[in-house]
């Protein structure tokens, strides 16, 4: 069965034509949550951005495509594409605080929301914004200002979820947020991707926080995916030594503590390295590394991988802590 939402070739560049996501394929499937993670500057927010065809100026969307049930969005008028869309994919942005409206009480952003997307009279909009806020355990009269962290992301998704979309892209839900709220946070998008069949992309820098509710994961760096599968599959066993970074470095359970960096930094987009792009960090790099890019191949059930390490290689990789 083909995904609900497929992207095909995303490629995204910046004003001096900087490559900032270089051929990304997404496949999101209904009911399912997949997780897009990787370090702060990978081309995880564009990418995201670019299913809706709202990557913002001066970044522009030179090529790829997006199919929502089969329907080719770049096919249609510009008006039916804003619609399906629109109707189709939501989005809980990466800077919660710019996409509330400080003055306005979060019920009547929220009406107006709804009545952007259905045919509605105000006090209709206004009694499913109330419902939809309580469900999420927020009073409609409430200013944004006076919402806690948690409370306000919650308002954000109910706002996204309310027009009744089948795909949802969020954003870093939970960066910024503790951990106890974090993980309602987390489950919310959870209950309603089981209640109703939603497909979600959750972006996130921390690999470990979204593993509680991800199926697949994709592993990005330098605008290209680098890993993706199963998320149990990855976790256990990454194939990348990027990946198995990610995974040192998220806080393990029972033991907060123990975080190892990967050394260095990502590189800059428009300066990337020869080969590789990872090849200047990785523990493992070799001759071959900085001779071609690796591109992404099979690597298992439903896992592909862009390193020339093996199977064998790189589970020896995961046994030796740096
Ligand atoms: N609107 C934009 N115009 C130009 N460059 C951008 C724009 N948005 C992000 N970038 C650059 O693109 C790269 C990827 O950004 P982003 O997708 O926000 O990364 P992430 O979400 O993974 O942290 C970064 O180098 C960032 O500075
Ligand atoms: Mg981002």
């Amino acid at each position: 069965m083909s995904a609900l939402l497929q992207a095909r070739g995303l490629r995204v560049t910046g004003p001096s034509g900087a490559v900032l996501v270089d051929g990304v394929d997404l496949d999101l499937a209904a009911g399912e949550v997949t997780a897009l993670v990787g370090e702060s500057g990978a081309g995880k927010s564009l990418t995201g951005l670019a299913l809706l065809g709202l990557v913002p100026p001066p970044a522009r969307m030179e090529a790829g495509g997006v199919t929502l049930g089969g329907v080719d969005l770049g096919a249609l008028p510009p008006r039916e594409r804003r619609r399906t869309r629109g109707a189709g994919i939501a989005l809980v942005p990466q800077d919660p605080a710019a996409a509330l409206d400080p003055v306005v009480r979060v019920g009547a952003q929220l009406a107006e929301v709804l009545r952007a997307h259905a045919p509605l009279g105000r006090a209709e909009a206004r009694a499913s914004a109330a419902a939809a806020l309580a469900e999420v355990g927020v009073d409609r009269d409430d200013h944004p200002h006076r919402l806690s962290g948690g409370q306000r992301q919650r308002a954000l998704i109910a706002m996204a979820l309310a027009p009744r979309p089948r795909v949802l892209v969020a954003d870093e839900p939970t960066a910024s947020l503790d951990a106890a709220v974090q993980v309602a946070v987390l489950d919310l998008i959870d209950q309603r991707r089981r209640a109703e069949g939603l497909a979600v992309l959750l972006i996130s820098h921390d690999l470990g926080s979204v593993a509680r509710i991800a199926g697949r994961v994709a592993v990005m760096y330098a605008g290209r995916i680098v890993e993706e599968g199963p998320v149990r599959a990855v976790l256990s066993a990454p194939r990348h030594p990027y990946t198995a970074g990610l995974l040192a470095l998220a806080p393990r359970l029972g033991s907060p503590g123990t975080r190892v960096p990967i050394p260095g930094a990502p590189p800059r987009p428009g300066h990337l390295p020869p080969g590789c792009p990872f090849a200047p960090r990785c523990p493992a790099a070799r001759a071959a590394c900085t001779a071609a890019r690796p591109g992404l191949g099979p690597a298992g059930p439903g896992r592909r991988v862009a390193c020339v390490l093996t199977h064998r290689e790189a589970a020896a990789l995961g046994r030796t802590p740096a």
